[in-house]
């Protein structure tokens, strides 16, 4: 199966049906629809209902919910297709309880199961034929690996496929929205925010204590300007997790994975760059706003391949 088709000709099928989907990159911000918003773009969130309507999936795992926002573009899908259930997990119950509130308010609670608590704890049976795995949670190579380890390892289905989100390829150049790059605490700070919401933040964040510790910062390589008049750049890889997932990407096969910032605007037909003006932290190199579309989809039977190979070479 490759997967340049696959989203080719889920776009060709099913993107026409995307405007409908645009009540949500519009209240991405609306902090009654969702309390905590995780950076999931407009063309990601396409691509994502789009592949759901083609593969019409029976049963997807999604790991973590936040408060539901890429788990609607799914669910969205699946009522379309009329069949298939998210299993979604989310250890923040306040985000949890709002995400479940969204899918009663858009009458798609009964394609998503909503768990609460911590994934790696959760005890459920762990089914093994999942169609679409979808991972977006703590961004470290320690959780990534359990979830292969649990989930993708167990896999038996050869037409499954793997989502990482919050990780891009390694040519990328970026930047962090009126930032230089790219002092690592500025990456929590939202610009425009005041001194209240800056202190509200840190002590949200000592609170957080026992799980933020379990996260890894990492060096960022700078790279200077390329051209006049533009400024410097890196490839917005910032986790632990990113810069592994990189390297099982690049034991995979092209035909085996993308990176979705690199076909982003080779998809016109679905303005994808619709939301560029609203992102947030997030610019080009010459510090426009910018939706950097940080998703990696990848064959799961390639996936197995390319993680065997990881150990073995480690
Ligand atoms: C980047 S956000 C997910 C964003 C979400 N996909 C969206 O569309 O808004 C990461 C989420 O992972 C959750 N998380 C972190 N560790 C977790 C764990 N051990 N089990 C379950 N969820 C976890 C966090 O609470 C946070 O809501």
């Amino acid at each position: 199966m490759n997967i340049h088709k696959v989203i080719r000709r889920a776009i060709e099928q099913f993107g026409s049906e995307t405007e409908s989907l645009e009540f949500l990159p519009e209240n991405r911000y609306n902090k009654n629809m969702f309390p905590t918003t995780g950076q999931y773009d407009w063309f990601s969130g396409q691509m994502l209902y789009c592949l759901i309507r083609y593969l019409k999936p029976r049963r997807i795992l999604e790991i973590s919910t936040a408060s539901g926002y890429a788990t609607m573009f799914m669910a969205m899908a699946l009522k379309q297709n009329k069949w298939g259930k998210v299993d979604t997990f989310e250890v923040n119950a306040e985000a949890a309880k709002a995400a479940v509130k969204l899918f009663k308010q858009y009458d798609v609670d009964a394609f998503v199961e909503s768990y609460v608590g911590d994934a790696r704890r959760i005890s459920v049976a762990t089914p093994s034929d999942y169609n679409v795995y979808f991972l977006d949670s703590l961004h470290t190579e320690d959780f990534a690996r359990w979830f292969m380890d649990t989930h993708i390892m167990r896999s038996d289905r050869i037409d499954a496929l793997f989502h990482m989100h919050d990780i891009l390829p390694l040519h990328s150049r970026v930047r962090r929205w009126n930032a230089p790059p790219f002092e690592s605490d500025e990456f929590d700070e939202k610009p425009g925010q005041s001194m209240f919401e800056k202190i509200k933040d840190k002590v949200h964040d000592l609170v957080q204590i026992p799980r933020r510790q379990e996260e890894q910062r990492v060096s960022i390589h700078v790279h200077p300007p390329d051209k006049p008049g533009v400024l410097q750049t890196f490839d917005g890889n910032c986790s632990t997790e990113a810069i592994w997932g990189n390297k099982l990407a690049a034991l995979m096969k092209p035909e085996d994975h993308v990176f979705l910032y690199d076909i982003t605007n080779d998809y016109q037909q679905m303005t994808p760059r619709k939301y560029d003006h609203a992102a947030i932290g997030r610019s080009d190199s010459n510090n426009i706003p910018m939706e950097w579309n940080e998703s990696l989809w990848c064959n799961v039977a390639a996936l197995k391949v390319a993680y065997r190979q990881w150990i073995e070479l480690r």
